[in-house]
């Protein structure tokens, strides 16, 4: 080899080198980087109690699923760590209000809120985790493990007897009361107000419907839910139906709201409302948390995109809460089961290979003492068992 071309052979061989060794160099610390992310303990550190809430994973639900040939999915909301969706709420409406200057922790300032319970439970916990008080006024014919819960919480209870909206001792007033007249130096009180509050709207537009998108990556037929305040319904339907436009809504009612027939027939009216016909207070049923006989700020929001409401009876909701402990091993709560027989009326309605998606509000630990107790359910005169032989099809008709 010639000089000229021994030099030529060296350069290109130093120049290959260094190219091989800034390369490997940078492999190996893109590596060890990453290696480092995974290892880092601090990246999956959420910040207090509520950074626990929401991002709660969408499941199929096998049973209804294979049943019906469609694909039935329910988003875990009993892993909230409150044990609800209402912690979303609750953290929402506890911000807003801190946004507001109405709120400023550690002044002995109490949130005063009217709820048949979970928002409640949601509402005490988040006020503990940041510096306020809790005042939660519910009616005195709820499971009894919710005002347990609220206690150990260290909220206030105040357990009233059920009462129209218009009377002033009905829960919601009272609390809305209690809190216009609270008054402890530079306490303040504040009135969360669930019903008519947009951040429980808010909460749902802004969270848990981007997260059903994301889940779903937008690939979604059909959205099922009952409704309390209706800021789930509302919110979530809000946000999906702007992306999806596709996308069919339908209510879920439980006996005695009047919402099924706003819905169908833009009339307000529960026949349970007749002078006389009613066996309990607020809606007619065993089911907790949703069914109402007024029009909330919050349901209104989304009821022009309501495409249709399913009603649905006690027997059929607590016969689906045993189904899905039966063939799923999953224990959820009464609205859960509500919301899930009208998923699968849903299902029946469009046909087979269509994708439905309904909330698993809270699990069935919630309501050990009345849904999920069999001498409870004989005592209201429920006679409802679920046959081993029954088959789904069997009892949604
Ligand atoms: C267990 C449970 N499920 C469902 C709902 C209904 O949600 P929303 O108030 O957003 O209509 C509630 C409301 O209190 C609830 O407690």
């Amino acid at each position: 080899m010639s000089d000229s071309n021994l030099n030529k052979t060296l350069i290109v061989g130093i120049i290959t080198g260094s190219i091989l060794t800034i390369l490997s160099t940078s492999l190996i610390s893109y590596l060890s980087k990453e290696k480092k992310e995974d290892d880092d303990p601090t990246t999956d550190i959420v910040e207090g109690v509520d950074g626990l809430i929401g991002n709660t994973p969408l499941m199929k639900i096998r049973s209804l699923s294979e049943a019906t040939g469609c694909t039935i999915l329910g988003k875990a909301e009993f892993l909230n760590p409150g044990g609800s969706s209402k912690d979303r709420v609750a953290l929402n409406m506890i911000k807003t209000a801190e946004e507001k200057g109405i709120l400023v922790p550690h002044t002995g300032s109490t949130v005063f809120e009217g709820t048949v319970g979970s928002t409640g439970i949601s509402i005490a916990m988040i006020a503990r985790a940041k510096g306020y008080k809790a005042w939660i006024v519910m009616p005195d014919d709820q499971a009894k493990e919710k005002y347990q819960l609220l206690e150990k919480l260290g909220a206030t209870v105040e357990k009233v007897r059920p009462a129209s909206i218009i009377d002033k001792k009905q829960f919601v007033n009272l609390a809305r009361d209690r809190a216009l007249n609270f008054t402890h130096g530079e306490a303040k009180g504040y009135f969360a107000d669930q019903f008519e509050n947009e951040a429980n709207f808010s909460a749902h537009y802004q969270r848990t419907g981007p997260e059903i998108y994301r889940q779903t990556g937008g690939n979604i037929d059909a959205l099922v839910l009952g409704a309390g305040t209706g800021g789930t319904l509302s919110g979530v339907s809000c946000y999906l139906k702007q992306h999806i436009s596709k996308l069919k809504i339908f209510l879920a009612d439980p006996p005695g709201s009047g919402l099924y027939n706003k819905v169908k027939y833009n009339v307000m009216y529960a026949p349970t409302e007749q002078e006389g016909t009613r066996r309990r207070h607020q809606v007619d049923t065993v089911v907790e948390g949703i069914g109402i006989n007024r029009l909330t700020k919050n349901f209104d929001k989304g009821r022009h995109l309501l495409d249709d409401a399913f009603r649905v009876t006690d027997e059929e909701a607590i016969k689906m809460s045993r189904y899905l402990v039966r063939e799923d091993g999953l224990f959820v709560g009464s609205s859960s089961a509500v919301n899930c027989v009208a998923a699968v009326r849903a299902a029946k309605k469009l046909g087979p290979g269509h994708i439905i998606v309904t909330l698993l509000n809270d699990s069935g630990q919630r309501h050990l003492t009345k849904f999920w107790s069999d001498e409870y359910l004989k005592e209201q005169n429920i006679h409802v068992e679920l046959d081993p032989k029954e088959t789904l099809l069997d009892f949604v008709k």
